[in-house]
């Protein structure tokens, strides 16, 4: 579905991107992972066909990028920022000035804001609309165009839990409609839950992708199962059949209140490979 090889770019002679390689399968939620200014953003620009880059290719439906036609254009569907919210119209006439651009028709506005629960504050004025409101009507807008591809660059960034939770349902419904999705996030347990496959980029580089679980499974090097006992104790033992005994008795007894495999976390794993942290990319950006 879209396919990146050895994409490099730089601003200034700043490199900002160096030999990016990318194969995203169709249907998947594919996720890039990494901190402010790792390059996420100058990465969907590319593979959107906004920006240029300096050397390198990628190719969206087996076309490269610039070969695309109107046609496929109108089956991508691109949410980044807060473009294209015009503050002083209501949500409604937000969707109708886009669907008018894009030859889509006004009966598809009333399911549109449905489908992201925008339908009671159809008639209010963007700028009325709270932060997670407003992430709904833009993802309301690029579903409109019932996309094939869906880019959406850091959708819940600073959305409150039951916000983002909302966002990740339709997100999750819109694959199951058959699109594929690429997301960029610097929240780990997002990617967790959410993404098939991601990239972790750091510096413009990508450090390692794969499944989530399989990447913390595979930085698991220190094979320990963590055992919080009712008492309030913790316990961690080796995880190998010396343990097996132990583990069994404690069971047995009723003694466990939780019994965990030690794999790290995503944001672990990042924190090894970068010796930086994900830090929230949205403080970062207005500090
Ligand atoms: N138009 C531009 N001109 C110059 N530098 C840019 C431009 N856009 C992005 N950059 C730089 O490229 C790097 C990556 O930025 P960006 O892709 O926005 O990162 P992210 O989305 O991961 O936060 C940053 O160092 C940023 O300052
Ligand atoms: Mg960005």
């Amino acid at each position: 579905m879209i396919r990146a090889n050895a994409i490099c770019k730089s601003f200034a002679g700043k490199q900002v991107l160096s030999g990016i390689d990318l194969d995203i399968k169709p249907g998947m939620i594919f996720g890039l992972l990494g901190p402010s200014g790792a390059g996420k953003t100058t990465l969907i620009k590319i593979i959107t066909g906004q920006l240029g880059f300096d050397s390198g290719d990628v190719t969206v439906f087996g076309k490269n990028v610039s070969d695309l036609t109107g046609t496929d254009k109108k089956q991508i569907g691109i949410m980044m920022d807060d473009h294209g919210v015009y503050d002083r119209l209501s949500c409604t006439d937000n969707l109708k000035i886009f669907a008018d651009i894009y030859g889509i028709p006004h009966s598809k506005i009333i399911s549109a804001l449905e489908e992201v629960g925008l339908k009671d504050a159809a008639k209010k004025p963007a700028m009325k609309l709270s932060k997670g409101m407003r992430a709904r009507l833009q993802l309301a807008r690029v579903f409109m165009v019932s996309p094939k591809i869906l880019f959406l660059d850091e959708p819940t960034s600073g959305l409150d839990p039951m916000t983002m939770k909302y966002i990740h349902k339709l997100i999750q419904n819109r694959k199951a409609a058959g699109c594929t999705i690429f997301l960029t996030t610097h929240n780990m347990e997002e990617a967790t839950e959410l993404c098939d496959e991601v990239a972790l980029l750091n510096d413009g580089k990508i450090v390692d992708r794969g499944n989530p679980s399989e990447i913390c499974r595979r930085y698991n090097h220190r094979k320990a199962i963590s055992i919080h006992l009712k008492t309030g104790e913790d316990i961690r033992l080796p995880d190998g059949i010396e343990s097996a005994d132990k583990i069994s008795s404690l069971l047995k007894q009723g003694k466990v209140e939780t019994i965990h495999s030690s794999e790290p976390t995503l944001e672990t794993v990042f924190i090894e490979l970068t010796g930086r942290k994900l830090e929230n990319d949205a403080e970062a950006r207005y500090a």
